[in-house]
């Protein structure tokens, strides 16, 4: 069940982070900051769903522990560059940052050994 939570979380919270982006682009500021909202509420399920991963596992190794780190680093890139867009300051490092952590949390959450398939 967590690993499918966790998945859907994760997924979510990437597409409502665009719809949120694109809803501000398009002048809808009020649409803009519930997905917002919406957004802040995914990140606590996806760090409650990795967390009980945690919980569960007996040998945490440094490969979690980096997974953590840069799953926490996703969440504050997609918060920092929501605010600085809005703010309308310029947001090409933390894209970057996105892009990097994103590729590396993925690697590692489909590198460790739950993976997909654990249940
Ligand atoms: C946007 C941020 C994140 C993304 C994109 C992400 C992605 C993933 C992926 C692809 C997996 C493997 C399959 C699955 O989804 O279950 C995974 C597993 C996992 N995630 Fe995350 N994650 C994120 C945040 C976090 C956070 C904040 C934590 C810790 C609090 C965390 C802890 C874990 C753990 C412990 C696993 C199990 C690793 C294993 O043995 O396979 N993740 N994550």
């Amino acid at each position: 069940m967590t690993t499918h939570f966790h998945i859907t979380a994760w997924f979510l919270a990437l597409v409502l982070f665009f719809v949120a982006l694109g809803l501000h682009k398009s002048g809808n500021q009020k649409g803009s900051k519930i997905v917002h909202m919406i957004l802040r509420v995914l990140y606590l399920l996806i760090i409650a769903t990795g967390a009980e991963f945690l919980f569960r596992i007996e040998n945490v190794t440094l490969a979690y522990i980096l997974k953590t780190a840069v799953g926490l680093w996703v969440i504050a890139m997609l918060e920092m560059i929501l605010i600085r867009t809005k703010n309308q300051k310029k947001t090409s490092i933390l894209w970057g940052q996105f892009i990097v952590a994103l590729v590396l949390v993925l690697y590692l959450g489909l590198s460790l050994p739950i993976g997909f398939d654990w249940f």
